[in-house]
């Protein structure tokens, strides 16, 4: 068989992970990237081997299509590889269906789940919606509130979600201190890490008991598929992986492919995406018209000092907001731009802008921002290209204002 990168015998820099990982050479043959496996139906020579395949373990054998050929499994292990600790990864065809799903693994009637204000909004309705119809109950705490998540805690509190930084309104949250109280009193912790992916904050090693990637963003990276996954510490796989078949999830392989081929470039991309993003956001920070900027890596941005000391760098989505001015000036800004696409999501190679309310979708957290906020995906295109579009966008932003 043709030599492959092996299975590392020490830790290897991410940046190499994201390179090696998952290509094991009984899944690739001669094959650079493991190649597309698409089935249903498996066949067996005899009904012998059909009913013990069936009674056994199938964790990395053909069973039936639903359970993955090499395609999955190659990407679930690679994401296994990149959060240190971690046992094992479940693919889902979106990142809610991973939210739901590691949400359901933990949760049962009567539960009580702890939720950060700033989750994404379908995390939000989820909990409002599904969980609570199943007799699951939801309390939302502030994404500042660090230590502060002891208090909260009751008999009935089952689990802790976190996102960090949160969706449109970025607060960086202290995880450390939260997964401290969770541990005190045997909570569970699952956290929404699409920004960072763990190569920017490996949440299995800062104590996360479940971390949740919408792969469709940095590990897709292209706009052109829809993924997630969930990563389980020790001890957590088995509740997942037995929820997700109850539930009949499965990833076809061609998105999973399209992850794995995603993947390998991640490491690249996020630098390029983080030093461009890091590089606007200061330039907008001097413009006239903008009141703030909502980016963890600068000074003032909520919970900035956890992003200093937790992270190992910034990704490419951030938010300003306007000084003053309303939606229609707000609209003029971003219709003017001619580089970034007016779209959801983000994490593919090209930029984005998005008019956002972050205190629409808050409970307790409301913070009353100046004026209208929009949120950018700073793609792969140069900044200074970038730069030049947002100059324009802001000059009819102004435009309005004056006129
Ligand atoms: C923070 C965050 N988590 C989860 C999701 C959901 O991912 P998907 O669109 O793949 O369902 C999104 C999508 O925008 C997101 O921004």
């Amino acid at each position: 068989m043709s030599k492959q990168p092996s299975n590392p015998a020490e830790p290897r820099n991410p940046a190499t992970q994201v390179v090696t990982a998952g290509r094991r050479p009984e899944w690739t043959g001669g094959v650079v990237n493991p190649p597309v496996w698409r089935a249903s139906t498996i066949l067996y020579d005899t009904v012998a081997e059909l009913r013990d395949r069936a009674g056994a373990d199938t964790h990395h054998k053909l069973f039936y299509g639903r359970r993955g050929t090499p395609t999955q499994w190659s990407l679930a292990d690679a994401l296994t590889e990149l959060e240190p600790g971690a046992e094992a990864t479940f693919l889902y065809p979106s990142g809610v269906a991973a939210l739901a799903a590691a949400l359901l693994s933990v949760l049962s009637p009567g539960d009580e789940l702890l939720l950060v204000d700033s989750a994404y909004d379908p995390t939000r309705s989820l909990a409002t919606g599904l969980l609570a119809r199943f007799g699951i109950t939801t309390r939302f705490y502030d994404p500042l509130i660090g230590a502060g998540i002891a208090a909260l805690i009751g008999p009935a509190t089952r689990a802790i979600f976190l996102e960090s930084p949160g969706s449109l309104s970025f607060e960086v949250q202290d995880v450390p201190a939260i997964v401290a109280a969770a541990r005190a009193r045997g909570c569970v912790t699952i956290m929404d890490n699409t920004w960072a992916t763990p190569l920017l904050f490996p949440a299995i090693a800062n104590g996360i008991d479940l971390s949740v990637l919408a792969c469709t963003k940095y590990v897709v990276g292209h706009s052109d598929a829809m993924l997630g996954s969930v990563t389980a510490a020790p001890g957590r796989f088995a509740a997942l992986r037995d929820t997700s078949f109850q539930l009949g999830q499965t990833v076809g392989a061609d998105d999973a492919w399209l992850g794995s081929r995603g993947l390998r470039t991640m490491a690249v991309r996020l630098a390029q995406h983080g030093t461009s993003a890091l590089r606007i956001a200061r330039w907008l920070r001097a413009q006239p018209g903008v009141a703030q900027v909502l980016h963890p890596a600068l000074p003032g941005s909520p919970g900035h000092e956890h992003f200093l000391r937790d992270f190992a760098g910034a990704s490419g989505l951030f938010a300003f907001v306007l000084d003053g001015g309303d939606d229609a000036a707000r609209a003029a800004l971003i219709d003017t731009l001619q580089l970034f696409g007016i779209g959801y999501s983000w994490g593919g190679f090209e930029s984005l802008a998005l008019p956002i309310d972050p205190d629409r979708h808050r409970s307790i957290a409301k913070r009353g921002y100046a004026g209208p906020m929009v949120r950018l995906q700073i793609g792969l295109e140069a900044a200074d290209d970038l730069i030049a579009d947002l100059d324009r966008g802001l000059a009819a932003f102004r435009d309005v204002l004056s006129g």
